[in-house]
């Protein structure tokens, strides 16, 4: 008879096993979503959900590393987020915070790479200095990309893009014609990075959210009716093997 956790691994070992390694998707970014649910179902505060979220974090960071995925990003606060109470918004940026300079050891162990998306800029400058550390002292990592999506907005994002291109096309550096799919692309947050071929969004909202309105042009969709702090490896193994029974035709006809 298996205990509880063995039952676990057990199950997580099986999914892992129908994984086909050659088929990974490169790019899992991810909506983390309902956290102020599950604190809620448990009679606890809301930020209560955030901090059980952390532990999901963790838990996909080590996994995506293991299975060898390239990147990873998770939309931990986006642009809209500063409506919510001043008390949360502080509390979420604590958090963020705590996470970098607590795993700052273990993500340079594990040559994980990180990375933020968003306006930095607009963030506090303790949480910013933090940040800008972090990147600086695993920028020569060659695993996992980690993407963490803070103070981001897809609109803000394409709103950067287009200024940045246009200051170079009133300067001369670049001529009308070479404004092309490429060149915006490699004006985003995500230059360089190919786009996620996988979003999964937890607590099953079909929504986008203004996350990566561009970079997910062909990605496939995965919801999943499981809240954020509950979502773990075995969660993450599901998704990635429903993934890999899609079929991605970008649009074009694939034959019989
Ligand atoms: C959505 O749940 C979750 C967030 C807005 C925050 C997620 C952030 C973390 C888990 C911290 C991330 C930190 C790092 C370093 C990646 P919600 O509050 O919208 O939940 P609800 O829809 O149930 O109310």
């Amino acid at each position: 008879m298996f205990s509880k956790v063995n039952i676990k691994v057990q199950q997580e070992q099986e999914l892992f096993n129908q994984i086909d390694p050659q088929k990974l998707p490169k790019h899992i970014a991810i909506i983390m979503d309902g956290n102020g649910r599950w604190a809620k179902k448990r009679g606890l505060p809301r930020v209560a959900g955030h901090r059980a979220g952390i532990q999901s974090v963790r838990e996909i960071i080590e996994t995506s590393a293991e299975i060898g995925l390239n990147y990873l990003t998770l939309y931990a606060f986006s642009a809209e987020n500063w409506q919510r109470p001043p008390s949360e918004v502080s509390y979420l940026m604590g958090l963020v915070e705590e996470y970098v300079l607590k795993e700052l050891e273990t993500l340079k162990k594990n040559n994980i790479k990180f990375q933020v998306l968003g306006r930095i800029h607009g963030l506090a400058p303790s949480v910013r200095t933090k940040l800008e550390d972090a990147r600086q002292k695993t920028s020569q990592n060659t695993g996992l990309n980690f993407n963490v999506a803070l103070n981001y907005g897809a609109r803000l994002e394409l709103v950067d893009a287009f200024q940045e291109i246009s200051k170079r096309l009133l300067d001369g550096a670049i001529q009308l014609s070479e404004i092309n799919e490429e060149l915006i692309s490699q004006n985003l947050y995500t230059r360089d990075q190919p786009d996620p071929d996988l979003l999964i969004r937890t607590s099953g909202e079909f929504r986008i959210s203004n996350f990566l309105l561009w970079q997910l042009a062909y990605a496939e969709i995965f919801v999943t009716p499981v809240l954020w702090p509950d979502f773990k490896k075995l969660h993450f193994f599901q998704a990635i093997l429903d993934y890999q029974g899609r079929e991605r035709r970008f649009g074009k006809v694939i034959s019989p």
